[in-house]
């Protein structure tokens, strides 16, 4: 149980006439320094009922509270100051996790309902970038924390296969392409086929019109045109899930843009019925001004739909099929604009669940200082990234273990881990650039630090003999075990914090705040020593191990037992 509450608890019972138990709890407060407590309660709101500086008030307080909860309750200043007792909080919260296992912090908020997860969704004949990546890993991970707090999450890869780069594509490979070049490398060939077409029609005009009208014919089921276009998905699609197969990250649905083609008469109908289409130079756009929004372009004047309309489709198939309590859209900032059409659009509709649609947006990475653009050619292939964050992690591997058996298994969890955690554990929306050395790095905030002290917790374990038995008491009264105790407490808290923020990095950051603590206690405890506190002590390892697996769980990573 949390401290909070158990303060409060002890605190209304105390001042039942003057405060109620919710504006107790909302005042309690996690002191900064450990000399201060646990929890501090500040006394100033009751001055005025006690007619009594506060504090007075605290100092009256501290000798009228007791509870077997607490070690000593002190008054400093206006502050009502609570010390834990560590006995009893240990003694609970080593129970619990053992208890519990790989569930504890489980939560039931989600009722089973289904959760919608728009993730990864890549372009056809484009490679996988950086912004992909991150829609990938974030949105697998949210899949996870969600199935934690009772959600049931559907992966949904939205690919981009459709729109007028295929056009442009048809006319580059015709003009410039052969078979034999884009078997051999698909994406690589499809991407030079696009850079080339986007250099001559600077140059030639005409291109334009021509890609124009071959995105026109494969509109309209031209058998050549359709022919061209699944191939190259299918190539795409291939070399798609090499990457998703190295990051171990599978998809409910890849129903892509093109799904949705024979489901957009529907969509343009329903807006024509509800008089929301206006004419403007020819195409269809819907009037968005009392949203503060630009009008939604639903259709050009030549009949073709845009990005909007399919997604509009695309939202009301989900809600159709998956009946959805709550609709994600995992997707870089540079779209929030259009996530925010996309809701207004559905709500001049009249469809009231538009608003249990959410972009979770996320911010820009580079590597090596260097940014992405698909158009010029300049790309850092995620691939490549994988492929050498794994030979990083196989090299610091050989040389601090060099006879573990199943090394390259571990070099690939650590490695692929590494760039996944590298990319998780900053706040979603922050920019940030990065260096392999810096991410595969067994010290520091990394996925392999914590991935290292998960496997260290499991080699003291496995020197000794413990089981946990449910009958037994574990508490540990220690300022050091106190450190660790602190973190597995407040496990339950942190996976609801990172549910509701959509939020991977709230575990990240627990998972290293729970690895600095442990390995500080590692370095001062004889954890092995024969004394009476020896099992208690060997509880709070394995409930270490319990929480690291099931942090690098919820992001996607393993927790190798030996590396
Ligand atoms: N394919 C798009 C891109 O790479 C992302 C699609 C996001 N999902 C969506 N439902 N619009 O920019």
């Amino acid at each position: 149980m949390n401290n909070k509450i158990i303060v409060a608890e002890v605190l209304s019972e105390q001042l039942k006439n003057v405060l109620s138990y919710d504006q107790i709890l909302s005042l309690l407060e996690n002191p900064k320094s450990v000399d201060h407590g646990d929890i501090a309660f500040p006394t100033f709101l009751l001055a005025k009922a006690f007619r009594k500086a506060p504090q007075g008030i605290a100092a009256d307080l501290t000798t009228q509270l007791s509870s077997p909860s607490f070690e000593k309750v002190e008054a400093v200043g206006p502050y009502v100051n609570f010390f834990m007792s560590k006995k009893m909080i240990s003694q609970t919260v080593l129970h619990e996790a053992l208890s519990l296992g790989n569930h504890y912090g489980d939560a039931s908020i989600g009722n089973h309902e289904a959760i919608p997860i728009d993730m990864s969704s890549p372009n056809i004949a484009k490679p996988i970038s950086m912004g992909h990546l991150r829609s990938t890993v974030i949105g697998n991970s949210l899949g996870f924390i969600l199935e934690k707090v009772g959600y049931q999450p559907i992966r949904i890869n939205h690919l981009g296969d459709w729109g007028t780069q295929f056009g442009k594509l048809i006319v580059a490979y015709k003009k410039w392409g052969s078979e034999e070049a884009v078997k051999a490398q698909p994406i690589n060939e499809l991407l030079r086929l696009y850079v080339e077409f986007h250099e001559r029609a600077e140059e030639d005009k005409s291109l334009e019109d021509e890609a124009r009208a071959w995105f026109k014919k494969l509109e309209e089921d031209d058998a050549e045109a359709v022919h061209l276009w699944k191939w190259f998905r299918e190539e795409s699609l291939k070399e798609f899930n090499k990457i998703y197969d190295m990051l171990e990250v599978s998809f409910d649905s890849y129903n892509g843009e093109a799904f949705y083609n024979d489901k957009m008469d529907e969509i343009v109908n329903l807006l024509e019925e509800k008089h929301l289409l206006q004419e403007d130079q020819g195409a269809d756009i819907v009037d968005l001004s009392q949203f503060d929004l630009n009008p939604a372009l639903i259709r050009k004047s030549d009949g073709a739909t845009l990005y909007i309309t399919r997604d509009m489709a695309a939202a009301l198939y989900r809600k159709r099929t998956y009946h959805f309590a709550k609709s994600l859209y995992v997707v870089g900032n540079e779209q929030t604009y259009h996530f925010k059409q996309l809701k207004a659009v559905l709500k001049e509709m009249g469809f009231e669940w538009a608003d249990d649609m959410y972009h979770i947006p996320f911010g820009l990475i580079t590597k090596d200082g260097k940014k992405l653009s698909t158009r010029k050619g300049k790309i850092v292939l995620l691939e490549e990234v994988l492929n050498e964050a794994v030979a990083s992690a196989e090299k610091q591997i050989a040389e601090k273990n060099p006879s573990l058996i199943n090394k390259e298994e571990v070099a690939k969890q650590v490695g692929i881990g590494a760039v996944i955690f590298h990319d998780l554990k900053n706040d979603r929306l922050n920019n940030f650039d990065f260096t392999l050395e810096e991410v595969v790095r067994f010290e520091g905030e990394t996925g392999p630090y914590v991935q290292y002290t998960h496997a260290r917790a499991m080699s003291i374990l496995s020197k000794t003999t413990f089981t946990f038995d449910e009958a037994s008491t574990y508490s540990l009264t220690d300022d050091a075990s106190w450190e660790v105790i602190k973190f597995i407490q407040a496990y339950p808290e942190v996976i609801l914090s990172a549910a509701e923020k959509y939020e991977p990095s709230v575990i990240a950051k627990h998972a290293i705040k729970l690895s600095q603590a442990f390995n500080k206690y590692y370095a001062n405890t004889k954890i092995l020593a024969e004394d009476e506190e020896k099992d208690s002590r060997l509880a709070l390892v394995q409930a270490v191990t319990i929480l690291l697996k099931e942090d690098l769980r919820l992001l996607g990573l393993h927790a190798p037992e030996k590396m």
